[in-house]
């Protein structure tokens, strides 16, 4: 296997913190058994279908790996612990939050750490120097890639993150703090149609356009700047709320997957880890809410039945069809009613994991 032999390195976006688990069991990546109930604290990140996201990764000992959301390092540390001494783990994540926590793994040197947001994960992946001793230039490197999408506990729950319509705090909703609009400057400055369609579209609310027009309305008499403040509106605006949800849990939704651009994110990552992938690798994707379900499962299957996109009329011969890039492994995974007993953020998600064939077309 080709490691990359990797040095402390600073970037100019980002930075690489190579690192060690010595003190870490190795029975870390075993049945939820450590994991404590959410209520005991609930800034805490309790990883959601890590098991299974970890077996989807089929992880060799030799083997050479992408956490794409680091998060808490729940995932990340079940690699490592599984992951003998010529391992090696990259690991992004676009908070700088999640790269202060990621400094406890500092002294692996089989893991690298990277300030960096997944849409540029060629580029990360070059820049940690994952790709200098590939076989061939563009040729895949990774045995596997898991994405967790969304967001992490401490994101929710610290009020400071402006995630939160339970905790007051600016209204900012930017994972990365170090770069783009937040939610305040955006809600200042969008049209009322524009922000009717974030609700919409990436909230699924119902009442998008009332809230929008409150929006509008109150932004002229006062700046929209706490969460508090934005939560008090949307709730005065719908009205009917739905069994176990807060009214501002749909608007919230919708304007934090806008500035944060998720599905873009998303969108342009899997292109980018299907290439990385050698043959036989695996492709794991944890998602927690459908628009975000939709691109991975559309994505897997088109790479999986390429002909499908094919206009049925062509007339084409048998092999002058594409090839298929991924094997789709087995149906999509959810949590059990026991870990969402334990942690009922976990309710909502969806794993999907697919396999790169030897043969693929990916440019890999
Ligand atoms: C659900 S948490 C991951 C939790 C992690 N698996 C664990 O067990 O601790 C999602 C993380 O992905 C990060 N994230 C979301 N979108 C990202 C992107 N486009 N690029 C890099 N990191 C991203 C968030 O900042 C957050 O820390």
């Amino acid at each position: 296997m080709s490691v990359p032999r990797l040095s402390r390195a600073r970037s100019a976006s980002g930075t690489v913190y190579p690192a060690v688990l010595s003190a870490m069991s190795s029975s870390a990546f075993s049945e939820f058994s450590d994991l404590r109930s959410r209520e005991d604290n609930p800034r805490e990140h309790l990883p959601v279908l890590r098991d299974e996201a970890l077996g989807a990764l089929n992880l060799l000992p030799d083997g050479c790996y992408l956490d794409a959301t680091f998060g808490r390092g729940g995932y990340s540390r079940g690699i490592l612990s599984a992951l003998g001494e010529r391992g090696r783990l990259l690991a992004f994540d676009r908070d700088p939050a999640a790269i202060r926590a990621g400094q406890i793994l500092a002294a692996d040197p089989r893991f690298f750490l990277l300030h960096q947001s997944f849409s540029e994960l060629t580029a990360g992946a070059q820049r940690a120097g994952f790709l200098r001793e590939a076989a061939e230039p563009g040729f895949g490197v990774f045995d596997g890639v898991v994405f967790d999408l969304g967001v992490s506990s401490p994101q929710l729950e610290e009020g400071e993150r402006g995630f939160s319509f339970r905790h007051d705090g600016p209204l900012d909703m930017r994972m990365d703090t170090t770069r783009g609009e937040t939610a305040r400057e955006w809600l200042a400055r969008a049209d009322l149609n524009d922000i009717t369609e974030v609700l919409k579209n990436y909230g699924d609310e119902r009442f998008a356009r009332g809230i929008a027009q409150k929006i509008v309305a109150v932004r002229a008499e006062r700046p929209l700047v706490r969460t508090g403040q934005l939560a008090a509106l949307v709730r005065s605006v719908v009205r009917r709320r739905e069994p176990g949800q807060d009214s501002a849990t749909r608007a919230f939704q919708g304007i934090r997957i806008h500035i944060n651009q998720e599905l873009q994110e998303i969108e342009r990552a899997l292109p980018q880890a299907l290439t990385l992938l050698k043959p036989g690798g695996r492709l794991v994707v944890v998602a927690f809410h459908s628009l975000e379900d939709r691109i991975v499962k559309n994505f897997m299957r088109r790479a999986a039945r390429p002909e499908m996109e094919i206009p049925s009329r062509l007339p084409l011969f048998a092999r002058d069809l594409p090839k298929p890039s991924l094997r789709i492994l087995g149906k999509a995974q959810r949590p059990t009613g026991a870990e969402i007993a334990v942690n009922p953020r976990a309710r909502s998600a969806v794993l999907r994991a697919a396999e790169k064939l030897a043969e693929s077309g990916s440019g890999a």
